[in-house]
């Protein structure tokens, strides 16, 4: 994820009608919960699927998570454009950062569990809450789930795992994968959306890392070709 090269740039397949704004986005050699500069919090609006989305990015409290990166924009299109079905689905977010994407799952009828670090939860919470009307069912569910550490709560069927722009640290790598293995069997479908920065290790985990366990299919690269999503399914129940 290279901050540098998102900060300022036009959304290919847009979705977000305010301008970016312009600020390192990176949080480079900041934690993820600190920003280096304090923020305000921001509204944003989006539509996708004849919904729209009020997504609150609390700047005033993180750096990273606090972004609706530009993967997840190009992943609620792709699912608007493929007509992809969430219906009834048991469905789970990691790295959910302002929820954007697991919102979204949860308008089109999905049972959906959001996740991320502890400190997050607050923000995809209050984005959770004020998308939903108190009427709506299943409720969703908001849980804290850090990669290699508390997956093992987690039951192991779900339908489908949605990731947006978790691939950029690699240290991480290898928690992540124990993470996706844990929380798939064979029927599991996967969608990722990452931007695939070499030097953030994209490349290689999608090249490498992950054909080990899974089948990637790219089944969509931005016209830049900065941005893909990949369709994973596993190769063997047991790992
Ligand atoms: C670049 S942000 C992407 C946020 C959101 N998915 C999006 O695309 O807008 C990465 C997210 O992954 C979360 N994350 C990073 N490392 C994690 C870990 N080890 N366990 C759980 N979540 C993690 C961060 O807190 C952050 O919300």
């Amino acid at each position: 994820m290279s901050g540098t090269a998102r900060t300022g740039q036009a959304e290919p397949t847009g979705g977000d009608t305010e301008s970016e704004r312009s600020v390192d986005q990176s949080g480079s050699g900041s934690p993820d919960t600190q920003s280096k500069e304090v923020f305000p919090d921001q509204d944003r609006r989006f539509e996708f699927c004849g919904h729209v989305l009020k997504i609150t990015q609390q700047l005033s409290k993180f750096a990273i998570p606090a972004i609706v990166w530009q993967s997840a924009i190009i992943l609620c299109r792709y699912f608007e454009k493929e007509r992809i079905m969430f219906l009834g689905q048991k469905v789970i977010e990691l790295g959910s950062g302002t929820g954007i994407v697991g919102i979204l799952a949860i308008l089109l009828g999905g049972e959906v569990t959001l996740t991320d670090k502890p400190e997050v939860l607050g923000q995809i919470e209050c984005n959770v809450a004020r998308n939903m009307s108190p009427s709506m069912t299943p409720r969703p569910k908001v849980a804290a789930l850090s990669w290699g550490e508390d997956e093992g709560q987690f039951p192991r069927n779900y339908d489908i795992i949605l990731g947006s722009d978790i691939v950029y640290r690699p240290r991480s790598f290898l928690l992540l994968l124990k993470t996706l293995l844990h929380l798939s069997d064979r029927r599991t479908v996967i969608y990722l959306s990452n931007i695939m920065s070499e030097k953030m290790g994209a490349v290689e985990f999608y090249a490498t890392l992950l054909p080990e366990h899974f089948h990637c299919e790219l089944v969509y690269q931005t016209p830049n070709n900065e941005v893909n999503i990949f369709r994973l399914t596993r190769k063997s129940s047991t790992y």
